[in-house]
């Protein structure tokens, strides 16, 4: 760690008010790569309810070239100041302060603050980056209001955009100009944004319900200004819907997206000028797949629905994240849903949910989705206040219904519209406009950890009566973790239906959604003239674990039948999971596998079904990824997973064969490339037919995936032929890659995709691939998303990551300390991987402790490195 930065805990418990408020900011930028001036004046004004004549200013690796108020130099014992703090005291109750700082862009690895990327200017303030600009309180409940001057070359920036409106612009006469913004909201300096340089504007425009005019402006580098169109027309789509679904209209007259290629992150909400990772907005079809366009629309519509579910109505503190991420991610998934499928939806984001959420709750980073200390907020990124925290609101929307849903969500912004507030504030509004009580869903902000749903079933024939007993708790985490003391009881709403035994029909009187507030209780289902067959925590109605005996065939009853897709899907997720578990355990022991009869039965029935889209076919017939199936096991065995994973696909593959080639050709046959929701979701089942067919391994169907890898007219089949050929050993592997190579090589976002197919990869000496490619020329640890594609894909990759040697943990750790000075966010997420680590035998554990007291006895580790690792070794 650098003696300039503290390992300060920060602590939930110890918020107070800040000594002065802020009313007005004006920012100066006189522009250089090297030595770029920021001039601030801020007026201020003392909180009475916090009397002090202090104020105290945080900074981070300025240089101080001078500081006045009211426009009178300081002295140099009027102040003190360090280059991350400035304090000045005896303050009038009333006062301007200016200050004027260096800093040097270019030189700016961390992307934090202001920063350079392909030569073009670029901040990034979330959480605390605008403390690398200027001294500020930099806080998100010290809001004000901002104009902003910026002074730049006309050759070099010709383009220069802040929040806001363009108010003023004038040549200097020295080859720079200077243009002025100013934005009429109120912000917290979080959502502060500046960018400079030369950017090509893709134009749109957009009229809102109440009849005002939004221009919508998309800059991008010249040569990508082809590729904006699908990200104007998801805006303007997010536009309406937020209209339509909340009746929130957009609130300034212009609407601007940048995209750059330099970015930790998906994307910011920056009031006015969204600054995106380009992943999030670049598409055409020769470049990007279908599930690209769909995170594009995704993430444009999460970005757009912050300006009021974080702009306008913004957090009090940093713990209170989720006010903001929970609440913004509901709104996008909802969004997708009406886009799309609302099924297909769910279940994507389940899987997601479960594969990394599920994970980190059970992990030495387990927090709250309001957590209670943090060291870096950075770290505090995480799936669990993003994911989960959507998980939580849609809990409110399943008891509420939509209307009482909105209802809550009209009081929020009457209450608080400008205002920077906290969870309780926004419980408090669902409760009160909706004449109930919320109270317990407080446990779900303080507690940490997954629920697990105990459920069993008894039947009274003579009574005619289903009980379903429910019991709920938590499991233990190894380690004292915040948030796992005393843990209580939480509000489940769970979702159930029952159907039919013999006619698999829903008996559609029983559906309801209970309520599950105790530890446990019984539900009665009276009036049944036959035992049914239950179907419980439909929708995943609650983010829990789903513990039930059921036989197989009740398993793959309700995978034939349900009505609930989520549970349909999920049936036969259990019954997948189930088996592989066995035959996981008869790989370790040496014994021969059983055959997967029972779920290669459903899968044919499934392929045939006319009553499913293939996108929910896709899902139904996908196994369990690796590390899910790892959760399930007590100790992880990587390789014995990935031997069962494997030979089920095949068997399955080997069972249908005839089948699902006619299939695949059939898909095949589809005209030319069209992204209208049929054509996608048929490319979406062709693609998961060829990985079960070329997992057979033969001339034959390796020559498919070649044949559609040459013939496509898309990135989505191509690239997914290029994923299937490069786990295979198809003799046609190495000329498809090097060929993708050849052709995209020029394109940031598609060689991406080049190494991430790679990373991914199961094969045999996959891992020493990936160590080779990070020798490659075309591999960077500058750029996140390069990283990301390779370390990032790979460190995922459970049977290559933690290949028995420990040599994929070396290559991580290598990285990580390779990354860690210049980029601490970026090598946070990496370090991460290890995590996981007392999940697995005590040799892989030997090994990634190696690496962790390895990286953990740097003497120059960043904070966000420090604070995963020494919670890892806790
Ligand atoms: N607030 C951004 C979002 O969720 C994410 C982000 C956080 C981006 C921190 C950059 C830095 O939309
Ligand atoms: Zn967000």
């Amino acid at each position: 760690m650098s003696d300039t930065e503290t390992m300060q805990v920060v602590y939930r418990s110890d918020y107070r008010p800040p000594t002065f408020w802020i009313d007005h900011v004006e920012l100066e930028f006189d522009l250089d790569p090297h030595n770029a001036i920021v001039t601030t004046k801020i007026t201020v004004r003392r909180n009475t309810d916090q009397p002090s004549r202090t104020l105290e200013l945080v900074g981070e690796q300025l240089k101080l070239l001078s500081v006045s108020v009211d426009g009178v130099a300081l002295n140099d014992d009027e102040y003190t100041a360090s280059s991350d703090l400035l304090v000045l005291n005896d303050l009038p109750a009333r006062c301007e302060v200016q200050t004027k700082v260096a800093i040097s862009p270019v030189t700016n690895k961390a992307l934090s603050g202001l920063y350079q990327t392909s030569g073009n200017f670029c901040t990034q303030c979330e959480a605390v980056g605008f403390r690398r600009i200027t001294y500020f309180l930099d806080r998100p409940d010290v809001m004000a209001r901002y104009q902003v001057t910026i002074r730049g070359d006309k050759s070099t920036c010709p383009v220069m955009l802040s929040n806001g409106n363009r108010i003023a612009s004038q040549d200097l006469g020295d080859g720079r100009h200077e243009v002025v913004w100013e934005d009429p909201h109120v912000k917290p300096c979080y959502l502060f944004a500046l960018v400079a340089g030369n950017l090509k504007c893709h134009r749109g425009s957009f009229t809102t319900a109440s009849g005002r005019d939004v221009a919508l402006e998309i800059w991008v580098e010249p040569q990508n200004i082809d590729k904006c169109q699908h990200a104007l027309v998801s805006l303007q789509k997010s536009m309406k819907w937020d209209e339509d679904v909340f009746g929130l209209e957009y609130d300034l007259d212009v609407y601007m997206i940048v995209a750059v290629n330099d970015f930790n992150m998906g994307a910011m909400e920056n009031k006015g000028l969204n600054v995106f990772n380009s992943k999030y907005v670049l598409a055409s079809p020769e470049t990007a797949t279908d599930d690209d366009y769909l995170l594009i629309e995704a993430v444009i519509a999460h970005e757009y629905f912050h300006n009021w579910t974080g702009n306008r109505v913004t957090c009090r503190d940093w713990f209170q994240l989720t006010l903001k991420e929970g609440l913004t991610v509901f709104r996008d998934e909802q969004f997708t849903a009406d886009q799309t499928s609302a099924a297909v939806k769910r279940i994507d984001d389940v899987a997601g949910l479960r594969a990394g959420q599920f994970a980190e709750d059970s992990g030495p980073m387990a927090h709250p989705i309001r957590p209670e200390s943090y060291i870096s907020m950075d770290n505090f990124y995480t799936s669990t206040v993003y994911r989960k925290g959507a998980q939580i609101i849609r809990m409110y929307h399943t008891l509420l219904g939509q209307d009482g849903f909105r209802r809550g969500m009209d009081l929020y912004f009457r209450r608080h519209d400008g205002c920077a507030v906290t969870c309780d504030d926004f419980r408090q509004a669902m409760a009160d406009a909706n004449d109930t009580n919320f109270d317990l869903f407080d446990r779900w902000y303080s507690q940490a950890g997954t629920p697990e749903l105990f459920v069993t079933s008894a039947w009274d024939e003579s009574a005619g009566r289903l009980t379903l007993s429910m019991r709920q708790s938590y499991p233990d985490l190894a380690g004292d973790l915040p948030g796992t003391k005393d843990r209580k009881p939480v509000p489940l709403p769970i979702r159930v239906g029952l159907l039919d035994a013999e006619s698999g029909a829903e008996l559609s009187q029983y559906n309801d959604v209970l309520l599950l507030e105790t530890e446990s209780a019984d539900f009665q289902f009276e009036g049944l003239d036959r035992q049914p067959i239950a179907s419980v925590l439909r929708d995943f109605s609650a983010p829990v674990r789903l513990r039930m005996q059921r036989s197989d065939d009740e398993l793959a009853f309700l995978m034939a039948h349900d009505t609930d897709a989520f549970n349909r899907w999920d049936a036969g997720q259990t019954l997948a999971t189930g088996m592989l578990l066995k035959m996981a355990q008869q790989a370790a022991d040496g014994q021969p596998l059983d055959e997967p009869k029972l779920f290669s039965d459903a899968f044919a029935k499934i392929l045939t079904d006319d009553s499913v889209d293939e996108a929910f076919k896709a899902l139904a017939i996908t196994l369990p990824r690796e590390s899910v199936l790892g959760q399930e096991m007590d100790v992880i065995d990587p390789d014995a997973i990935h031997t069962a994973r494997e030979f089920f696909r095949r068997s399955v593959a080997g069972s249908h064969r005839d089948q699902l080639t006619a299939l695949h050709q059939s898909l095949a046959a589809d005209g030319p490339y069209s992204n209208d929701q049929q054509s996608i979701n048929r490319r979406r089942l062709k693609n998961v037919v060829l990985a079960y067919l070329v997992s057979l391994d033969t001339p034959e169907t390796d020559q498919i995936a070649a044949d559609q890898f040459s013939g496509a007219d898309n990135m989505t089949d191509q690239q997914a032929a290029l994923a299937i050929l490069a786990n295979s050993n198809a003799e046609q592997r190495i000329a498809a890659l090097d060929e993708f190579h050849r052709r995209y090589h020029g394109d940031p976002l598609v060689l991406d995709k080049w190494f991430a197919v790679q990373a991914s990869s199961s094969r045999a000496g996959a891992l020493s691939e990936v160590r080779r490619l990070s020798g490659h020329s075309g591999f960077t640890i500058d750029n996140p998303n390069r990283v990301r594609s390779l370390l990032g894909v790979f460190s995922v990759n459970q049977s290559v990551f933690h290949q028995a040697d420990g040599k994929g943990y070396e290559l991580l750790g290598d990285y990580v300390l390779l990354i860690q000075s210049g980029n601490p966010q970026l090598a946070s997420r990496l370090v991460s991987a290890f995590n996981s680590y007392r999940r697995f035998d005590t040799g892989r554990q030997e090994l990634m402790l190696r690496q962790l007291k390895r990286i953990a006895s740097e003497p120059n580790l960043c904070k966000d490195v420090h604070e995963i690792v020494q919670r890892a070794l806790k």
